[in-house]
């Protein structure tokens, strides 16, 4: 049976439209094979049409980006914009409209791919960030702002509620993976409300999957870890701003930014999900056909996962695993990255 979704597309700054681009071929590609067509409408997004409007996302646009099935962002930010108008703008404001408390980002070094580690483990497990609260929020504020006095405060908001619906998300997937190991990652030795509330939320929902072994670790031992241990993880489950930091160090360990996918997940299928590579705008080299597509190429992958299509998003996976071993140290360009997997599909 032939399904049809609607999908939003922000190419956003600096390499966003390049590597979508090549996103969007292997979508058609592979949405064809499998009988799936996406009704796509751009919206034009970030630092171009904050210059031309004063504005970064108004609520109109949220409301229409409210009625499809999915989002696909490439990536906003430029210097020409001062920091955080786009990040919180645009980005951190549909994360936060849309409820994507699930921030989902998988850890996977691919074979042929170098890492800077000399391990020869296999390296396969996901992190699972919280992505709608923490000090993300914006809670705070400044007292005798720019005289010697100031005082800046940066509150991180946490909720009963808010842990549990992602740490349940993160023992459900636990659950499902052959490891079955959940980690929970905080800093409850220092931060004792916070971590407080996530180590025992957490190991009151541990009791539904007797099945998942569990483990703590503070965020400093987990970043340590992500280095000189990674095949021990499986499932992470962290917060907001700790995921943000681990999740760059997850990258780099399995082969850089240019190949780490993301999801912007709303599991209740309340709003869309949004899904965008974790690696930024990267400027300097907009323009040049120089990104490296894979990372968007396997947020597509996530993106069929999360519309119900494991085999669409296996078979991105695979392409993406043989063009891997394929490219070897070869530098290529953004096309050629999308020819070549476009190629193995
Ligand atoms: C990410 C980015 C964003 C974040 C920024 C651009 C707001 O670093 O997606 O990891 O901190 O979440
Ligand atoms: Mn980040």
């Amino acid at each position: 049976m032939s399904k049809s979704y609607k999908l939003a597309v922000i190419a956003g700054d600096g390499i966003g439209p390049e590597v979508v681009t090549q996103g969007l071929r292997v979508l058609d590609k592979v949405g064809s094979k499998y009988e799936t067509s996406f009704v796509k409408q751009e919206f034009e997004l970030g630092a171009a049409y904050w210059h031309k409007t004063g504005e970064v996302l108004p609520d109109e646009t949220l409301a229409k980006l409210k009625t499809f099935d999915a989002i696909l962002l490439g990536a906003v930010g430029d210097p020409s914009v001062p920091s955080g108008v786009l990040e919180r703008g645009l980005l951190l404001k549909i994360r936060f409209a849309f409820e994507h408390f699930v921030n989902l980002r998988p850890a996977k070094l691919f074979p042929g791919v170098n890492s800077p580690l000399s391990t020869k483990q296999p390296i396969d497990f996901v992190v699972v960030r919280e992505g709608t609260e923490g000090p993300y929020v914006g809670a705070g504020g400044f007292l005798s702002k720019e005289t010697p006095a100031e005082v800046a405060i940066e509150e991180s908001i946490n909720t009963r509620r808010g842990a549990e619906r992602v740490i349940r998300y993160a023992f459900n997937l636990a659950s499902t993976r052959t490891d079955k190991k959940l980690t929970l990652v905080h800093k409850n030795n220092v931060l004792v409300h916070a971590g407080n509330l996530w180590f025992r939320t957490f190991t009151e929902v541990a009791k539904e999957f007797p099945n998942v072994k569990t483990e703590y670790l503070h965020v400093d031992a987990a970043a340590m870890f992500f280095v000189t241990n990674p095949e021990k993880f499986d499932v992470v489950v962290t917060d907001n701003l700790f995921g943000d930091i681990l999740t760059d160090i997850a990258a780099a360990i399995c082969g850089g930014i240019g190949l780490a996918a993301s999801g912007n997940i709303n599991p209740t299928g309340e709003f869309p999900s949004m899904f965008e590579p974790v690696h930024g705008s990267a400027p300097d080299i907009a323009g040049k056909n120089l990104a490296d597509p894979t990372a968007t190429i396997l947020s597509i992958a996530m993106l069929f996962r999360h519309l119900g299509n494991n085999e669409a998003a296996t078979e991105i996976e695979n392409a993406v695993a043989k063009d891997l071993i394929a490219r070897g140290d070869n530098k290529r360009s953004t096309n050629e990255v999308g020819d070549a997997i476009l190629a193995l599909l």
